[in-house]
């Protein structure tokens, strides 16, 4: 029997992962953040001390790439070469490397694969920026959450002073604006809007609201 798959696509901090996250609880399916992948791919890089953005190098890395997924009271857990690195990838730094190394058509191959092959196991809800575009062009329903770049640079800001990082909103605001581009101007699997996807902006909008209204959507489907 197939499953149902849901794509959810948009730029950083559009709100995609809780909102997901959220969405995917309330109505049991398995909740998949492709993002973490890539951040688990320039961890590992950055740790070698590579550059993110030497090809070569990166490629080498591909072979003994070890992520696996795994899920711990329903919340998304992503092991490197064995170890949780769920935290690790969330730093400032990482966010760079990863949209460095998803310009890679090597790297996004790779991922794709593993991306694929999760979403043959469950009813799923996939985040991310190529998922309604390349990695699932079949999904049950695609949507694509955006927001101002000012809501968007705030709520990262929101959610690095709540974990105790000390940042600038300004910096932050600036990191997004480049990565954005960066993704969206990338040659393979760009940061684009699927040709059947609901838009769904959410700036001006409490979470809450935006969750029912994505749960809405996800049931009258
Ligand atoms: O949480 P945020 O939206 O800031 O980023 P993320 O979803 O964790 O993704 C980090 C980076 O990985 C993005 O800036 C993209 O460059 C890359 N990425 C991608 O290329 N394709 C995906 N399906 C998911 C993430």
């Amino acid at each position: 029997m197939s499953t149902i798959k849901i794509a959810i696509d948009g730029p950083a901090g559009a709100g995609k992962s809780t909102i997901a996250k959220a969405a995917a609880k309330a109505l049991g399916y398995v909740y998949i953040d492709t993002g973490a992948m890539y951040r688990a791919v320039a961890l590992k890089v950055t740790r070698q001390r590579i550059n993110t953005q030497d090809t070569q190098q990166v490629c080498a890395l591909l072979d003994e790439l070890d992520i696996t997924i795994k899920y711990k009271d329903g919340t998304q857990v992503i092991l490197l070469d064995g170890k949780n690195v769920t935290q690790d990838i969330r730093l400032p730094e990482i966010s760079k490397g990863a949209s460095e190394v998803a310009a890679i058509s090597e790297v996004r191959m790779k991922l794709v694969e593993i991306q694929r092959k999760l979403a043959t196991k469950n009813n799923i809800i996939m985040d991310g920026r190529d998922i309604g575009t390349y990695v699932l062009p079949d999904a049950n329903l695609k949507i694509f959450l955006t927001a101002s770049i000012e809501e968007r640079a705030i709520r990262r800001y929101n959610e690095m002073i709540e974990k105790g990082s000390s940042c600038s909103l300004d910096e932050i605001k600036h990191d997004i604006i480049l990565r954005d581009e960066k993704d969206r101007n990338r040659e393979f699997a760009p940061l684009k809007v699927a040709e059947d996807a609901i838009v769904i902006d959410t700036t001006g909008n409490d979470l809450e609201k935006s969750i029912d209204k994505i749960i809405n959507i996800i049931k009258e489907m």
